[in-house]
């Protein structure tokens, strides 16, 4: 299969890439703009090694623009869209790219298949985050759609714009919602890496609230994983719940971190908390499973791969903490930790 692969120098995509060259003889071209997020080191390996760099190509472009799409799109048979603003915490400061990403970047690809002169197949890679918050039982496709931050927002509309090209026009679509992602190479604004991070350089960790909010927590590769078996499994027009293998309470996440890397629990400061924030999410994962797939990784196995991980590569996360993350993690933490109390 030739795809084009949107966002596949972020967190997830990049994994995507990686794994997909080496399980088969796909062809890749990655389309992804580098915002603060992506980072083409995520690629090394995809354009360093000849087995792999034979049919990998990398262009820097914007889902949004039309001249950078349209072209692309119409050389594969399948497009898989990662491409997104991806942070909860920066789409409640300026939501402003979530929307223009994940709804009209959104709508731009789904149009550039449609007008494809060969049958596309379009992956929109969404999130478990549209159900809002489920206060008890389990999530499942059927479920109503209630998003409550910005980023779910733009990300619940992102799918259904996908799922409406699907009855509307036909267009070959499938949706995976992932649940929260943790592995290499993530970002060190989301959760896990954070606090590995600050806790390596003995910086304090701030806890929103009490840490009783609940998440389910999915290995990297078990995501790629995922996304790949729906590309190649998935019915037409369908949502698959891509659930993670082991739920927990932030505070308890944080204890296993702390434990892993031997740092001490007054690292850990309760911060004030995010506003809106969505107390548990829990997905049914059977009808995924019901078509082959499930998650492969318990959570302590792909928790230690990850912190030795982040302990062996502290130049690219360094990096990632470089140019604007000072004034982000000011506006972001600055005022919390200074009013923050011991967890
Ligand atoms: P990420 O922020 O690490 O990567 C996003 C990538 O998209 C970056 O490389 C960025 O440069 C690129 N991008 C952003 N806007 C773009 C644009 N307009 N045009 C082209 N490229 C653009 O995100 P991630 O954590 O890898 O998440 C990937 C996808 O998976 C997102 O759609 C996200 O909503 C979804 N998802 C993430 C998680 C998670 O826990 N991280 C869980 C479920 C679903
Ligand atoms: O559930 C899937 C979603 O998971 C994805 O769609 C998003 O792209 C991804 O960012 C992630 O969203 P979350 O908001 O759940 O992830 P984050 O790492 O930001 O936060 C995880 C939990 O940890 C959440 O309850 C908030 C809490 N938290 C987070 C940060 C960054 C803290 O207590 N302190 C923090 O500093």
């Amino acid at each position: 299969m030739r795809l084009l692969v949107t966002g596949g120098a972020g967190f997830i995509g990049s994994a995507f890439v990686r794994r997909r060259l080496r399980a088969t003889d796909d062809s890749v071209v990655v389309l992804d703009k580098l915002t603060y997020a992506g980072n083409r080191d995520n690629l090394a390996e995809c354009e360093r090694e000849p087995s792999l760099a034979a049919r990998f190509r990398f262009v820097r472009g914007d889902i949004c623009d039309p001249a950078a799409v349209e072209p692309l799109v119409a050389e594969v048979d399948a497009v898989v869209n990662f491409a997104a603003e991806s942070h909860v915490d920066r789409s409640i400061i300026d939501d402003a790219a979530f929307l223009r990403t994940g709804v009209m970047g959104v709508h731009l690809l789904l149009e550039a298949v449609r007008a494809a002169q060969h049958p596309v197949r379009f992956v929109q890679v969404s999130t478990d985050e549209i159900y809002g918050e489920v206060a008890e039982g389990l999530s499942v496709e059927s479920d109503a759609l209630r998003p409550r931050s910005p980023y779910a927002a733009a990300k619940a509309s992102g799918e259904m714009l996908a799922a409406a090209y699907y009855v509307t026009h036909g267009t070959d679509v499938v949706i995976t919602r992932g649940a929260n992602t943790f592995g290499p190479f993530q970002h060190p604004e989301k959760i896990v890496p954070l606090f590995i991070t600050n806790a390596l350089d003995d910086q304090p960790l701030p806890l929103y609230g009490d840490g009783r909010q609940e998440r389910d927590w999915l290995f990297v590769d078990d995501h790629a994983d995922a996304v790949a078996f729906v590309l190649d499994h998935g019915a037409s027009g369908e949502a698959y719940n891509v659930p993670g293998h082991g739920r927990r309470f932030n505070r308890d996440l944080t204890a296993q971190i702390l434990e892993m890397l031997n740092k001490p629990w007054s690292l850990v400061r309760s911060v004030s908390d995010r506003p809106g924030h969505d107390l548990r999410y829990a997905m049914d994962g059977a009808k995924l499973a019901h078509l082959g797939w499930r998650p492969q990784t318990a959570l302590e196995d792909g928790l230690a791969e990850t912190v030795d991980w982040f302990q062996s590569n502290s130049d690219w996360w360094r990096r990632a903490k470089s140019g604007d993350w000072a004034s982000y993690y000011d506006e972001q933490y600055g005022w919390r930790l200074a009013e923050s109390v011991e967890a």
